[in-house]
């Protein structure tokens, strides 16, 4: 069984081919940092356009890699949100006329629950059940994972997400966009410890997240630190850059091991743009190991948005018979519960 997942939702066009459910024969993925880049944040139009230009690209540089021919597909999965919904029908409008003219099964597929699955690309993945911290630039949520297709919802951001709060600390301290690597990269030649920036557990049973207060504590600061020199002779950017992360990684870190402990899961995994981050993995392995917890993280390609995760996602819906209808539409929101109604 040969799926081609699309992925269109955000700011990369991206094309996956899967055989098996869990072999990837190619996963291209076309950035659209350089558009984007002078804007400081991804501008929905323009990422709409960029996906017009490159979809049939992409698919065909998939088909080359994986070398096989259109023919060969056994199903076209694609996602249809949460995402930017001109970006999204882009990639669905697609996904449907190649589902059309190969009369192949076209398979809808949310974003969320494939990057929680995006770990069984892997050779080293989970053992139900266990919990699955998805954070990236759209959210930061924690999921009970019970099986294929059976997810709770634990806790979530109440305001800004995760990678959201690197972006937008990574512009105000002029290190560009996108920020998570350009703050990381600094963090590494940083004090961790120099400024003892807010961590918002909430309440302490709460599995939660806010980052907006952090994120403002942080802009406070920086404009503090330009007016005093005597401030910043003292603390540098990398410094700043490595609280900040330092506050992110506390919080995050915190809140998966209360979830696991909760839970009673031997196993967690991280998936998304910020589980690209090293410092997370490691903070995390290093507090999880000493209670028998194991963390999983799939390799950067996979963390970040790519075609792979949706083909195998579809892989999974297709098993359980779940084919779209050819009126299926988009969805800027998808929350996972809803998912778990429909099915
Ligand atoms: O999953 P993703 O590619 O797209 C979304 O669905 O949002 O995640 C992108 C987010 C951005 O906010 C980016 O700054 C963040 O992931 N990111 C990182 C790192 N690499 C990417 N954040 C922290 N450290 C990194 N190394
Ligand atoms: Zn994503």
């Amino acid at each position: 069984m040969i799926v081609l997942g699309i992925d269109t939702s955000c700011d990369d066009t991206s094309a996956g081919i899967v055989a098996g459910g869990n072999q990837t024969l190619a996963n291209v993925i076309h950035s659209q940092v350089a558009v984007h880049h002078p804007h400081g944040g991804v501008v929905p139009e323009l990422a709409s356009r960029e996906h017009v230009r490159n979809i049939v690209p992409v698919v065909d540089e998939a088909l080359k890699h994986a070398d096989i021919g259109m023919a060969d597909l056994d199903g076209i999965a694609v996602t249809v949100g949460p995402g930017l919904v001109g970006a999204l029908l882009v990639g669905l409008y697609y996904a449907k006329g190649l589902a059309y003219v190969l009369d192949k099964p076209l398979i809808a597929v949310n974003h969320l629950e494939a990057h929680i699955l995006s770990i069984f690309l892997e050779a080293e993945h989970p053992p139900f059940p266990f919990v699955a911290l998805t954070v990236s630039g759209g959210h930061t949520s924690l999921y009970y994972v019970e099986d294929f297709g059976c997810y709770t919802l634990l806790g979530q951001t109440l305001d800004d997400a995760a990678g959201e709060a690197f972006d937008k600390v990574a512009k105000i301290s002029g290190m560009g966009y996108p920020g998570g690597v350009a703050i990381e990269k600094a963090s590494r030649t940083g004090r961790h410890d120099s400024v003892k920036f807010p961590r918002a557990y909430m309440s302490k049973s709460s599995l939660d997240f806010s980052f907006s207060g952090l994120k403002t504590a942080v802009s406070l600061f920086l404009k503090k630190w330009c007016e005093d020199p005597s401030l910043s002779a003292e603390i540098s950017l990398n410094d700043i850059v490595a609280s900040f992360q330092e506050s992110v990684v506390d919080v995050l870190v915190d809140k998966v091991m209360a979830a696991a402990k909760r839970m009673g899961v031997a196993s967690v995994m991280l998936a998304g743009g910020v589980a690209c981050n090293n410092h997370l993995r490691q903070c995390l392995v290093e507090t999880a190991g000493p209670d028998g917890i194991r963390v999983y993280y799939p390799r950067p390609a996979y963390c970040t948005d790519n075609g792979a995760m949706i083909a195998l996602t579809g892989y999974h819906r297709f098993m359980r018979n779940d084919i779209a209808h050819m009126a299926v539409d988009v969805r800027a929101r998808y929350p996972i519960q809803d998912l778990m109604s429909e099915s």
